[in-house]
């Protein structure tokens, strides 16, 4: 069965392209919401899904992990593409995102620690210097930049690397690699090769590479770095699977940053046409916790997760077979207007900001939550604190891809006080 929604949803959820003009994404998403809590969609080439577009509903699957299980395919894909992946005979996806139950737990629990908010607090300092750095690299370029580009990216990709333990100069390697993997259906991403799930395969393959030399390294040359807790990792007791080390490194290399990236980069966005809020921020940390969340919230970069259902079910009045999937979108349900007042505003004031969907929920609530956090508060509150005006100088461009994306372009001119 089809609802009347059905073309605009897929549409908006399955093609990679109206994921570049959030303003009539949210404008024809909100639409569908208001009418429709669920739509049963079946893009071309696409296995069919049900997806989920309220708050309440997102929020209900996300807390139970014995109805909704993760399992390998947890992420939207033509089915081509799955198929090739398939077929390649390269390692299927295996991080914590795609397993379930005690194996997840036990897999999550290797790196844990280093995410908490006691161990991530602790890192604050270093955190301060590297935005300072970014901030004077903003001095070096004279007045003029792309912020997302220049500043958010680098920025971002700097913090998670150094906890990591791979060195700068490998970092363009994983900036590359990484928009291979989130948004290998972007044209600026795809280089010379033309097919996204080519692009997929390249970076798989070439991560595979690089973090098997890491492996080796960490096992001979401990260190002090997440790499060798990976490298040596013993989940339940037992050594990791080389599949499992693998996509272990490969999450975090990879969600670390351009998830971060679009937050700041977006919520940059959003200060630029509401400046009152940014000058507001000034000398006031409080305030740029609650605006770091408020930006998260407004750009929500990871655009969904799949679940599957382990028995008979439904959502919202909707039945959903055993088996079946549901696409859980965060950007949607972080628009309800049934939770967040006027959830098209962006305001850093928002009293219930940290509500939001964008990191998930349950047992696979976001391991990197707290680092995102403080890199995005650190940045806009320095940046509000030092800047005497900044203007948005061309028009900002939204990557394309239906799993994780943002604002990839913002020109500005600044002067600093
Ligand atoms: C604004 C930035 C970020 C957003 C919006 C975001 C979003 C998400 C979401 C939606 C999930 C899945 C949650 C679920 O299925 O319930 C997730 C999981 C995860 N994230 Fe993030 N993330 C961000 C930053 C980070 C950072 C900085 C790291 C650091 C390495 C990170 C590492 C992870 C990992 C390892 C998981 C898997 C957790 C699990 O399945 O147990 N993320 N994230």
């Amino acid at each position: 069965m089809t609802t009347p929604h059905a073309a605009t949803a897929a549409e908006l959820l399955s093609t990679p392209e109206a994921w570049a003009d959030m303003v009539r994404w949210h404008q024809l998403m909100g639409e569908i919401r208001r009418d429709v809590p669920v739509v049963r969609l079946e893009p071309e080439g696409f296995l069919p899904f049900y997806a989920v577009l309220r708050y309440a509903d997102v929020a209900a699957i996300e807390r139970d992990a014995d109805l909704w299980l993760n399992t390998t395919f947890s992420v939207l894909g033509l089915e081509a593409d799955k198929q090739r992946l398939i077929d390649s005979g390269l390692p299927l996806p295996r991080t914590l995102v795609h397993l379930d139950g005690v194996d997840h737990r036990d897999h999550r629990q290797v790196a844990n620690d280093w995410f908490k908010p006691g161990s991530v607090k602790k890192r604050q300092a270093r955190i301060d210097e590297i935005a300072d750095s970014y901030i004077d690299r903003m001095r070096e370029l004279g007045g003029e930049c792309d912020f997302a580009r220049d500043i958010a990216q680098p920025f971002t990709l700097r913090v998670i690397m150094e906890i990591f333990g791979v060195p700068d100069s490998d970092e363009p390697l994983m900036l590359e690699l990484t928009q291979g993997m989130f948004g290998a259906a972007d044209p600026e991403f795809m280089g010379d090769v033309g097919d996204p799930g080519e692009v997929l395969m390249n970076s798989i393959m070439k991560f595979i590479e690089y973090f098997n030399a890491i492996t080796t390294d960490r096992q001979q040359n401990p260190s002090d770095d997440l790499a060798t807790v990976i490298a040596n990792g013993e989940p339940g007791g037992c050594p990791m699977g080389d599949a499992e080390r693998l996509w272990y490194y490969i999450i975090i290399a990879t969600a670390g940053h351009d998830t971060t990236s679009y937050g700041l980069a977006g919520g940059v966005e959003a200060l630029l046409h509401n400046q009152d809020q940014l000058w507001d921020l000034r000398g006031d940390d409080s305030l740029a916790e609650t605006a770091a969340l408020e930006a998260i919230r407004w750009t929500a970069p990871v655009r969904h997760f799949m679940r599957y259902a382990t028995r008979d079910t439904e959502v919202a009045g909707v039945p959903v077979g055993e088996g079946e999937r549901v696409l859980l979108c965060y950007p949607s349900a972080n628009r309800d207007e049934t939770v967040f007042d006027e959830p098209d505003r962006f305001d850093v004031r928002r009293p219930n900001a940290d509500r939001l969907l964008s990191f998930g929920g349950g047992t696979h609530y976001c391991l990197g939550s707290q680092f995102a956090r403080r890199e995005i508060r650190t940045m806009l509150s320095r940046l509000a604190a030092r800047l005497e005006s900044i203007e948005q100088s061309g028009p900002a461009e939204w990557s394309h891809s239906y799993f994780v994306s943002g604002v990839k372009h913002l020109p500005v001119t600044y002067r600093f006080r």
